[in-house]
């Protein structure tokens, strides 16, 4: 069972506090992303529990053992790195059992380790190749046996696709993360791709300047943000500053963008700044049915297949953007009006800075 548990971790580079006192809990077979923006802190907290950046404060435990004071090749840990690290001089088998003599395992056993490590990963019968003969996505496969090979405890992933073309990360992400639960590994994964972070976690942390902003599942990260950094970190949110009006036992009323919006629940005092994040999928064209609604100007439409991304303009100007399934008929001009309908639930709004 490899639990993880982080507590008050701090790293410093100079003025930079790259980790700044972070506490974590991983549970066993889990898959945990850190997320954030390039800076975040993300790969040195990775590099700290793989043992290749020093714990300048606090610690480390897989399981009641603490990893923190130990070398890196004693914490059972497997790391798959963004550029593949891969020796290019080497087949892939040598790479793959690299870890393998290291650890001075008997030659008898690499071989068949190396040939389940690359069956896993779909590369059986690639081993006496040479990594030039080999795709991007099949690099980082090697990567990842490389990886597996030693039997880690726990998985470590730092933006392991971000030198992948579009469609192949979102094949890869999916592989890796069935190879994970058929294990029942433990795995840490770094990536600045929201989306990637939604698709393959079972939890999610959010990194902000060496900070934790929220932890969470992708579902309640994505719907219920706590901050509004996470709110417009995740999906492209429409923030949009406003002033609470009156609550009526049920929605707070908020004046926003020369218009207003009903926002469930008691949201602030009246006359007090809030933040509304508007989701553009919370957005609909109005089709007469019943519920809040606002006034708004077609600016530009953007046709992208499965939906289409309306560039509209509120009362006062304020520009935001509105998801329409693509499908749906609609002729709008720019300039024409739009009335624009929502589920008061569906706004979220933070104090304002
Ligand atoms: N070895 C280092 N020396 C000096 N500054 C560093 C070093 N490693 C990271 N940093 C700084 O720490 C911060 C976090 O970096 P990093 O962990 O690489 O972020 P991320 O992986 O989220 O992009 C950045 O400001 C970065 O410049
Ligand atoms: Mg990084």
């Amino acid at each position: 069972m490899t639990a993880i548990r982080i507590e008050q971790l701090t790293r410093t580079f100079g003025a930079v506090r790259a980790v700044d006192n972070i506490s974590l809990g991983i549970a066993h077979g889990e898959l945990f992303t850190l997320l954030g923006p390039s800076g975040c802190g993300k790969t040195t907290l990775l590099r700290m529990i793989a043992g290749f950046v020093e714990v300048e404060s606090g610690s480390i435990s897989f399981g009641d053992r603490r990893i923190d004071n130990l070398p890196a090749h004693r914490r059972d840990t497997g790391m798959v790195f963004q550029n593949y690290a891969i020796f290019p001089n080497h087949t892939v088998a040598e790479n793959v059992a690299y870890g393998l003599k290291a650890r001075k395992v008997p030659a008898a056993d690499i071989k068949s380790r190396v040939d389940k490590a690359l069956e896993r990963v779909r590369l059986a019968g690639y081993g006496p190749r040479s990594p030039h003969q080999l795709s991007g996505g099949q690099l980082q496969r090697v990567a990842i046996a490389r990886a597996l090979v030693i039997e880690p405890a726990v998985l470590l992933f730092d933006e392991p696709l971000s030198n992948l073309d579009a469609q192949l990360r979102t094949e890869m992400r999916i592989e890796i993360r069935q190879l994970q639960q058929a294990l029942g590994l433990t795995a840490i994964y770094v990536t600045h791709d929201q989306e990637e972070a939604l698709a393959i976690s079972d939890r999610i942390a959010v990194l902000r300047q060496g900070k934790v902003e929220q932890v969470d599942t992708p579902e309640r990260i994505y719907r219920m943000p706590q901050t509004a950094f996470v709110a417009e970190f995740l999906g492209s949110t429409n923030m949009v500053p406003g002033v609470a009006k009156a609550f009526d036992g049920r929605n707070t009323q908020v004046a926003a963008a020369g218009t207003e919006f009903t926002v469930r629940g008691e949201i602030a005092s009246p006359g007090a700044p809030v933040l509304l994040s508007l989701r553009p999928e919370a957005l609909r064209l109005a089709d007469g049915t019943d519920g809040p609604r606002v006034q708004a100007r077609l600016a530009l439409r953007e046709f992208l297949g499965p939906v289409q991304r309306l560039h509209a303009t509120l009362p006062d100007g304020t520009r935001i953007r509105v998801s329409a399934l693509g499908g749906a008929a609609f002729d709008a001009v720019p300039g024409a009006p739009l009335v624009l309908a929502y589920d008061p639930a569906q706004i979220i709004a933070f104090p304002a800075p």
